[in-house]
């Protein structure tokens, strides 16, 4: 039950840091954009001083049209406001415009290096962070950011140009008014601050519950077999309906204190208009300003008033961007620890010699493989055997360096793999891996995996080879049968032969077999072995079997005792030993005999 109570709460994996500089990386993200921001503002700038112009054109209209009657006046002032709205509209529909397109371009960007960061990353990143936490990443985190970057250089931009424009404007009508009104408004922007301070991490603990809720109900869906198998449906409904229910009470915990709070803003914003009013009404009283200045005084209030009843909102907006943005700087800033080296050695030629010396190696710090040495000659077929665990799979993985070992050192064509290129290293290693993976695609791209352009001749020669020929003919489509998530809809033989396919169609020099006939009828398996062995002499195999029949034909074969070698030799030499190979193949032998004996009684 702990186990489970431990998958049953994923926790995100990233480190928090100071957001300081985080500002500035984001803007730096949007630096070859700022031809467009800057005329993106320069727009909203304009677009808003003709706003600020209107209740102008109301004290003209209460100062001179009406006490005159100047009706050509106020034609005049009509067509003005018209003319000006319309520039106004033509101004704000350009900014918003280049506002998206900068936003969505510096995402797109944004998202490319984020997802080429990944694709960068080692064995061990994927070790330790779960798929659903970086789908998280991938679309809540930059839909945060982008909202950010939005709200920065549209609202925000918007408020503070119309409360500076509010002031010069007002000011330049009654210094004393504007004071006033600033002075009002003080109560408002402490409580707004209040209230900031109360709704953040209401809001942080949404998010955080969403992304709880988006893994688990990933990891669900993709083991749905395994939960149906073990008939627990509503064990896992209900498990899902607990974080679902959180999600809900933690959002009316926000709504509500959004709810407590805003008829009190409401009510600290509307005192600005009666103060002013009970200032501006004795000036006018007092002859000390006219009727028409106090009335576009009023036009002004709430310019300046609203942006410090926004303020809260925006340090809001702000910490979510910075706390999404940290997030995503998080994973551009990973470094990867299986690299290319700063100078590259080739091998002189890629025959498939690999040789490996006294490697230790650790995950993390679980040491797997003690001082193992091995090597296999080109052409040679190694066999690997040993108890599930005792480290065979981590043993291949070092040929193409998918980690990094500790001491000693593992060679590939003469050269330690820590010096060679990755790429050139993992083009010459063909791998069927033990958990077969295949792609939602058709059979055909699946074994033609990663070599755009390959003949279908070759296709279909390694599709004989691995024994995958037979049945691809016989499906519906043949070919361009399209296979579901992981391979769904072929059995589980099907999927390992296709997956043979793709490593044969790859051409290495190198191949790996980690378990790959496991789901393969003995009869196929034999076919297989045959296919492989008229190949045998281009390339060197590898072979994780645990059947005693799958490494019998091979030139070595090594038995692995806890992550050290236990054993080496040929079948012959190993039986003759007594040791740890004797004792499975007896084992495997007292299977048959015994069968044999149930058949016979
Ligand atoms: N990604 C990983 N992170 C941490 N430990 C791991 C990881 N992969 C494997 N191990 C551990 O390393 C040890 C060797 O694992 P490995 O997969 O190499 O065994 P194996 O011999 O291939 O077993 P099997 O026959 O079951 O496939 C095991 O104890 C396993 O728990
Ligand atoms: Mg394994």
């Amino acid at each position: 039950m702990e186990t489970d109570a431990s998958r049953r709460s994923p926790r995100f994996n990233f480190r928090i840091r100071k957001p300081q500089g985080m500002l500035a990386r984001i803007f730096g993200r949007l630096r070859p954009y700022r031809g467009r921001i800057a005329a993106g503002v320069a727009m909203l700038a304009a677009a808003q001083t003709l706003r600020l112009l209107f209740p102008l054109i109301t004290r003209e209209v209460v100062n001179n049209v009406i006490p005159n009657r100047d009706f050509a006046l106020m034609w005049r002032l009509g067509g003005l406001l018209v003319g000006l709205t319309i520039i106004r509209l033509f101004l704000l529909y350009s900014r918003g415009m280049l506002f998206e397109r900068m936003s969505q371009d510096a995402i797109y960007q944004l998202r490319t290096d984020l997802y080429a960061r990944l694709q960068a990353q080692s064995h061990a990143f994927y070790d330790t962070h779960r798929i659903g936490e970086i789908m998280s990443r991938m679309t809540g985190d930059l839909e945060g950011v982008r909202n950010f970057i939005m709200n920065f250089c549209q609202t925000m931009c918007e408020q503070a140009i119309m409360f500076i424009g509010a002031l010069a404007f007002m000011g330049s009508i009654s210094w004393l008014l504007t004071a006033v009104t600033l002075a009002s408004a003080v109560p408002l922007t402490v409580f707004a601050y209040f209230f900031n301070k109360k709704i953040r991490p209401a809001h942080a603990a949404v998010r955080e519950q969403n992304a709880v809720l988006n893994t688990r109900a990933q990891e669900n869906i993709a083991g749905v077999r395994v939960v149906k198998a073990f008939a627990r449906e509503p064990y896992e409904s209900e498990q899902f309906m607990k974080d679902n229910q959180k999600v809900r009470s933690l959002h009316m915990n926000a709504t509500l204190i959004w709810s407590n709070f805003n008829p009190v803003m409401d009510f600290l914003s509307s005192l600005s208009v009666p103060a002013m009013l009970l200032v501006g009404g004795t000036l006018v009283q007092r002859g000390a300003l006219d009727l028409g200045s106090l009335i576009a005084a009023t036009g002004y209030v709430w310019v300046l008033v609203n942006p410090l009843r926004m303020l809260a909102n925006f340090v809001n907006v702000y910490a979510q961007g910075l706390s999404s943005a940290e997030k995503l700087f998080y994973y551009l800033d990973l470094g990867t620890t299986v690299k290319d080296p700063r100078e590259i050695e080739e091998p002189q030629a890629r025959l498939g010699h690999v040789k490996l010396e006294n490697v230790t190696f650790a995950y993390r710090d679980q040491i797997v493989l003690r001082d193992v040495s091995l090597e296999a000659k080109p052409g040679e077929t190694v066999a690997i055997m040993g108890a599930t665990g005792s480290g065979k799979t981590t043993l291949l993985y070092l040929l193409a360096r998918f980690y990094d070992i500790r001491s000693g050192s593992v060679m590939v064509d003469g050269v330690d793999v820590r010096r060679q290129s990755l790429p050139r290293l993992r083009r010459s290693i063909g791998f069927v891996m033990q958990d077969t993976f295949l792609f939602s695609d058709s059979i055909r791209e699946n074994v033609g995996f990663g070599q755009p352009g390959l003949d279908m001749d070759e296709v279909e020669s390694a599709a004989r080879t691995a024994q995958a020929y037979p049945f691809i003919e016989k499906l519906p489509q043949g070919w361009e049968t399209v296979v579901g998530e992981r391979g769904l809809g072929l059995s589980g033989g099907q999927k390992q032969r296709v997956s043979i396919a793709r490593a044969l169609a790859y051409d290495p020099k190198i191949l790996v077999l980690d378990d790959a006939t496991s789901a393969v009828d003995m009869e196929t398996e034999a076919d297989i072995q045959r296919g492989l062995a008229e190949l045998s002499g281009q390339r060197t195999t590898f072979i994780i079997a645990h059947r005693i029949s799958s490494v019998i034909h091979a030139d070595q074969i090594i038995v692995l005792d806890d992550g050290q070698v236990a054993e080496r030799g040929s079948h012959s030499e190993l039986l003759e030993k007594k040791g740890l190979y004797h004792q499975m193949f007896m084992d495997q032998v007292r299977d048959f005999v015994d069968l044999d004996g149930v058949k016979g009684a």
